[in-house]
């Protein structure tokens, strides 16, 4: 098999993984069930985002899509580091529930910007 397809079939299992493995964790907390924490849920988000973003690295070089170059995945990056923040507040127990299902909400928007840009890659 080919580098690009090996890397596209890991990145994008990889971000399905990705979106399951967050509204899973979303749903245990909501449905008062925190105790995934003492199980791989725990570590398995980070080890499927390792894997997820080195296939993204993989598939710059192998594509030459490039973020700053091509805008649809410099808002692709943008939106990858508001996930990322978001989903660390809707998380973290330590915060307020208004704060958390705010920050839910804001994450899985930006979850979804982000298939839909990879998915019709805009030129703009
Ligand atoms: C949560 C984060 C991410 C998700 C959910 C995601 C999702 C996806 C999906 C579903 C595709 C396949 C699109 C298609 O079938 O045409 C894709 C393609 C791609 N992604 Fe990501 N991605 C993420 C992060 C990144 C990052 C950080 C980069 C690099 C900066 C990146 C680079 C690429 C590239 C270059 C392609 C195009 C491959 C191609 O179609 O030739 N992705 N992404």
């Amino acid at each position: 098999m080919h580098w690009y397809d090996i890397l596209k079939h890991l990145h994008v299992t990889a971000a399905g993984l990705t979106a399951l493995l967050f509204t899973v964790r979303l749903a245990l907390d909501a449905t008062g069930r925190p105790g995934w924490r003492t199980t791989p849920l725990r570590w398995l988000p980070h080890l499927n985002d390792t894997v997820l973003l080195t296939a993204a690295i993989g598939l710059l070089v192998v594509t030459g899509w490039m973020p700053f170059v091509h805008h649809w995945l410099t808002a692709k990056v943008i939106l990858l580091v508001g996930y990322i923040v978001a989903g660390g507040y809707a998380i973290k127990p330590k915060f307020s529930r208004p704060t958390r299902i705010t920050a839910a909400v804001l994450a899985l928007i930006q979850l979804a910007l982000i298939f839909w840009l990879a998915l019709n890659k805009p030129v703009f």
